[in-house]
């Protein structure tokens, strides 16, 4: 298996072009096998950890309302322009290198754009409208996930709390994508001088070939975890156990039994005029 496509200057010398498509197979793969992997877990390993567990135990006495508030609207809208512009961008880059050939890079650099649009906006939303430290792996995390793994290996690990707005592996999620993104947008903005476009004259002198081969290469690999990353989420999101999340994501809310259940209520404090 290959990492990185090589080419000759001119003058002879190897230069980098890009990341091998060898790569686009292996994180597709790798993601299938999490799938897969995951599928067994839950069905064999996660009940017999409930039990151990004597089940989740009702936070009583709590004064939280029916339904409470996940998503804003406007997060919601965010979510889901940012999701199209992903899938398009997926479909766009890599159906042509698996043999499905079409005009593809007019429709790429749009949704590039409404990509990095739709980001830009979600920096500023949650920065100053959104809670913003609930996404961010804290201290707190790092605990939680030594006590985890203890459990897991069958040791003592104390009372494990619930989580804020966000457990660990959502936040591990949110960290993976926002580094990816950067590269796929940074990379992709300078690639726009690469190409006919109505935005940015076409220059491919504007950087010499070996960085034009790393910007292809971080783009790419970018691109190939996203492949990962999208398989996985799309799984999680259609899991049954998981789909009262994503049903916050469509309608905004979740109910007060699945708030109880999975969180806890000092850390993440919903009121009336708690920030969604
Ligand atoms: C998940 C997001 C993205 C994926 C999966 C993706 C995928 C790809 C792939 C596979 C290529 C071909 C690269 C090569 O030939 O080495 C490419 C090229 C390109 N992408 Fe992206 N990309 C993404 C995001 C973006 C963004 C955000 C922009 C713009 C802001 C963008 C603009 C471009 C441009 C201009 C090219 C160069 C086309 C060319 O040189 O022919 N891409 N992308």
């Amino acid at each position: 298996m290959e990492l990185f496509q090589w080419g000759t200057n001119p003058w002879g010398q190897e230069t980098l072009i890009r990341v091998s498509w060898d790569l686009l197979y292996l994180f597709f793969w790798a993601g299938i096998a999490f799938i897969v992997f995951h599928v067994v877990y839950a069905a064999v390993w996660l009940p017999k950890l409930a039990r151990a567990n004597g089940g989740q135990e009702e936070s009583a006495g709590v004064d939280v309302p029916e339904s409470i508030e996940r998503h804003t609207l406007w997060a919601r809208i965010f979510h889901w322009v940012m999701a199209a512009a992903m899938l398009v961008l997926l479909v766009t880059g890599f159906f042509p290198i698996i043999g499905i050939q079409f005009p593809w890079v007019t429709i790429h650099w749009i949704a590039g754009i409404v990509l990095t649009i739709s980001i830009l906006y979600h920096i500023v939303h949650a920065t100053f409208y959104l809670d913003f430290w609930s996404i961010w792996i804290l201290p707190d995390d790092m605990d939680e996930a030594v006590q985890r793994v203890k459990r897991q290996m069958g040791q003592e690990a104390g009372e494990i709390k619930k989580h804020g707005k966000y457990p660990l592996d959502h936040k591990l999620y949110h960290t993976a994508v926002m580094l990816a993104g950067l590269a796929v947008i940074g990379t992709g903005l300078v690639m726009m001088f690469r190409i006919e476009n109505v935005l940015v004259p076409r220059n491919a002198y504007l950087l010499s070939e070996p960085t034009w081969g790393l910007m292809y290469t971080l783009h790419g690999l970018g691109a190939v975890l996203f492949v990962m990353l999208t398989l996985t989420h799309i799984y999680f999101a259609i899991r049954p156990d998981k789909f009262w999340l994503t049903k916050s994501m469509m309608f905004g809310s979740v109910d007060r039994r699945h708030y109880l259940d999975h969180h806890d209520p000092e850390r993440w404090v919903v009121s009336k005029e708690s920030k969604g």
